[in-house]
């Protein structure tokens, strides 16, 4: 990995950028696959015979093909989406297609470390059917309390399971393999989701070795992809059972007067015109993220892991939350510092050209319930960060106390 294959750093050299569960930069790979599409064979897929129209359908599908072997899936079991809200949207509507007639109050279990596109679709799923929402509690150690969610699936008639497998604010990575055969061991039909947003960018995934993730969700714009592109995997089988939620060219077989079949999958589930430029701009990020020493990489995300962890926890007057153990945890660090608001944290660091988030970070019930603070200011880190960006913030942040107790 050379930080020069990133544009937006040779044109801001001074820029620390941390703020990469929200988007990661983009090589200039991947820039350029984007520009060679508009610029060279620009046209729609599935649908031309010209050359044009066959290379685009060519590319989009190598693409496919090409994302779905990262992820351990088969080609047909990627549905492309706009990103991981839009996957979860469409899953909740295509369950919602396949729940609609059956009887009785069953519940969705979430946790309350999800995301809000983790949440709202199951709450809008959960008020069309009637059903309820259950949410997991945290340990002291903001890890998911299993014991309660495995007491959960015993006493509830729990139906659909959804979960983070890293959260986007505390960085505690859920072993959802262990914990979806579990409860699949207890009530084997219950549909097991993970939501792969932020875990995907940093770990090796193997799909189709999971005999428990029925379906998964990730987005491109946070593994050095374009923004607007994202999966939802789905396990083969189910994809065959269930019925599409949106309809519209390219998802047909035969269109009659008042009837349809469907295509084969994925096409089934993809309506209109897909993001072509955007699914070839993310097949270029995951062959930049093969190019790279896996071993490599893993080992200097673990000790800027480490690093961040026992450098944010010198500060004294700083609250970090997150597993204390850092094999437990992604590299997302959200803290507060008594007194000083994190918009005012995150002002203050970008005088210094240090890009963190504040805010809610899309998960106010962990937050308000969980946390009980309104927002929280957050560093989150991707492979091209490296020890000299953490000790910038690091030093920004003890400044900007010694600001404030003056
Ligand atoms: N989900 C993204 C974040 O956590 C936007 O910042």
């Amino acid at each position: 990995m050379n930080k020069s294959d990133f544009p937006i750093f040779n044109n801001n050299p001074d820029l620390v950028y941390l703020d990469n569960s929200a988007t990661t930069q983009k090589p200039q790979v991947v820039i350029d696959s984007i520009v060679d599409f508009y610029q060279n064979y620009n046209s729609n897929v599935h649908r031309g015979i010209h050359k044009l129209a066959e290379t685009a359908t060519i590319e989009f599908e190598n693409a496919r093909g090409n994302i779905a072997q990262f992820v351990g899936a088969k080609p047909e079991e990627i549905i492309f989406t706009s990103g991981t809200t839009e996957s979860m949207n469409i899953l909740a509507q295509i369950l919602f297609e396949h729940f609609k007639d059956s009887k009785g109050k069953k519940t969705i279990l979430l946790s309350e470390m999800e995301h809000h596109s983790n949440t709202l679709p199951w709450m809008m799923l959960a008020g069309n059917l009637g059903w309820n929402i259950e949410y997991v509690k945290l340990t002291e150690e903001y890890e998911l309390n299993l014991e309660s969610l495995y007491d959960a699936i015993k006493k509830n008639d729990v139906s659909i399971l959804s979960l983070t497998h890293m959260s986007n604010v505390l960085g505690t990575i859920n072993n959802l393999d262990a914990i979806f055969s579990k409860v699949k061991s207890i009530s084997p039909d219950i549909f097991c989701i993970g939501d792969g947003a932020q875990y995907v960018p940093h770990h090796k995934i193997d799909l189709s070795n999971s005999k428990s993730i029925d379906f998964y969700a990730f987005s491109g714009h946070k593994m050095m992809g374009p923004t607007g592109i994202g999966v939802l995997y789905g396990k083969k089988n189910l994809l065959e059972k269930l019925n599409p939620s949106k309809v519209g060219g390219g998802m047909i077989s035969t269109v009659k007067r008042n009837s349809f079949t469907t295509a084969e999958l994925p096409e089934k589930f993809e309506a209109g015109t897909p993001n072509i430029a955007g699914a070839i701009g993310l097949s270029k990020a995951v062959d930049y993220l093969k190019r790279q020493d896996t071993l490599e990489i893993e080992k200097h995300m673990s000790e800027l892991t480490r690093f961040t962890l026992d450098e944010l926890r010198n500060i004294k007057e700083l609250t970090l939350y997150g597993p204390p153990v850092f094999e437990k945890r992604g590299p997302v660090f959200s803290f507060s510092i008594e007194g000083i608001h994190p918009h005012d944290i995150a002002q203050i660091l970008d005088q210094d050209n240090i890009a963190i988030r504040a805010g809610h970070h899309c998960c106010q019930i962990l937050h308000r319930e969980t946390l009980k603070i309104p927002a929280s200011a957050r560093a989150s880190l991707y492979i091209y960060n490296d020890i000299e960006n953490v000790k910038r913030l690091s030093n920004s942040i003890k400044k900007l106390i010694t600001q404030f107790k003056r």
